[in-house]
């Protein structure tokens, strides 16, 4: 059984004063059903590791570089992320493939770093209004999937998350039928390439505009294993919201 995992993305949002809502939601969640990850910004991480101590609360990076150290002003490393206390590092995201120009490699060498820096990863994918009017949605998540997954991962250190470009902060969500076509299709091309049982254990998270009104029906779609939570993840009250909802879809 994949245990189910509600992921926040703080992206360039929060300083310290913001820490408060984790404390809030840690006293809120004493012993969560399901796992439970914020992406603060690198500045938070440290702190926020503190503001998590005594929960199962685990703490994200939201990048990282594909080489472990050297001359990259402004970078952040795999290792450091590490150090800092972070457990897990999303890759890949939209806005860092469209602000940064990441490509499908760049993602792939990200992810071998971090895995090799002991993080566990959050790898996103997903496609543009274009692509989906287009009809072109399965064959771009198949390329993301084959161009951006390193050969080496388990269930255990990947994790992928399907974000729709076009419902991230735009509270546009697919049809439920849009996101289990897609989910359903990641499991199988999962399974394809790295076998039934690593294929069957990596979690598929859903991403965009999920909030505590829509989150029950979003998690009762066949594999969705939980969510990444842009704009409702920054208030303990919403968040909240969603994680009930995801313990009641166990
Ligand atoms: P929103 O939940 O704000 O739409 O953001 C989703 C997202 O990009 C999470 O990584």
């Amino acid at each position: 059984m994949r245990r189910k995992l509600a992921a926040g993305n703080w992206k360039m949002n929060g300083v310290s004063t913001q820490l408060a809502e984790v404390e809030a939601l840690c006293a809120a969640h004493p012993s969560p059903r399901v796992d439970l990850l914020i992406a603060p910004p690198a500045t938070l991480i440290s702190s926020m590791v503190v503001s998590a101590a005594n929960h199962a609360l685990e703490v994200a990076g939201q990048d990282c570089h594909g080489e472990k150290n050297g001359a990259h002003t402004g970078d952040i490393s795999g290792e450091m992320l590490k150090d800092a206390g972070a457990s897990y590092v999303i890759l890949g995201h939209s806005e860092r493939r469209e602000d940064h120009s990441e490509s499908d490699d760049d993602v792939r060498s990200k992810a071998r770093a971090a895995l090799a820096a002991d993080l566990k990863v959050v790898i996103c994918i997903g496609e543009s209004l274009e692509e989906r009017e287009a009809a072109n949605t399965l064959e771009i998540i198949a390329g993301q999937l084959a161009g951006s997954l390193p050969d080496i991962l388990t269930g255990e250190n990947t994790v992928i998350a399907y974000e729709p470009i076009w419902a991230i902060g735009t509270g546009k969500v697919p049809t439920l039928a849009q996101i289990g076509e897609v989910h359903d299709f990641i499991r199988s091309k999962l399974q394809t390439r790295f076998g039934e049982g690593v294929g069957r254990s990596i979690r598929l998270l859903y991403g965009g505009s999920v909030k505590p009104s829509n989150a029950s029906e979003i998690f009762n779609v066949s594999n969705v294993d939980g969510a990444l939570v842009g704009g409702a993840s920054l208030k303990a009250e919403d968040f909240s919201g969603i994680i009930k909802a995801l313990e009641d879809a166990i």
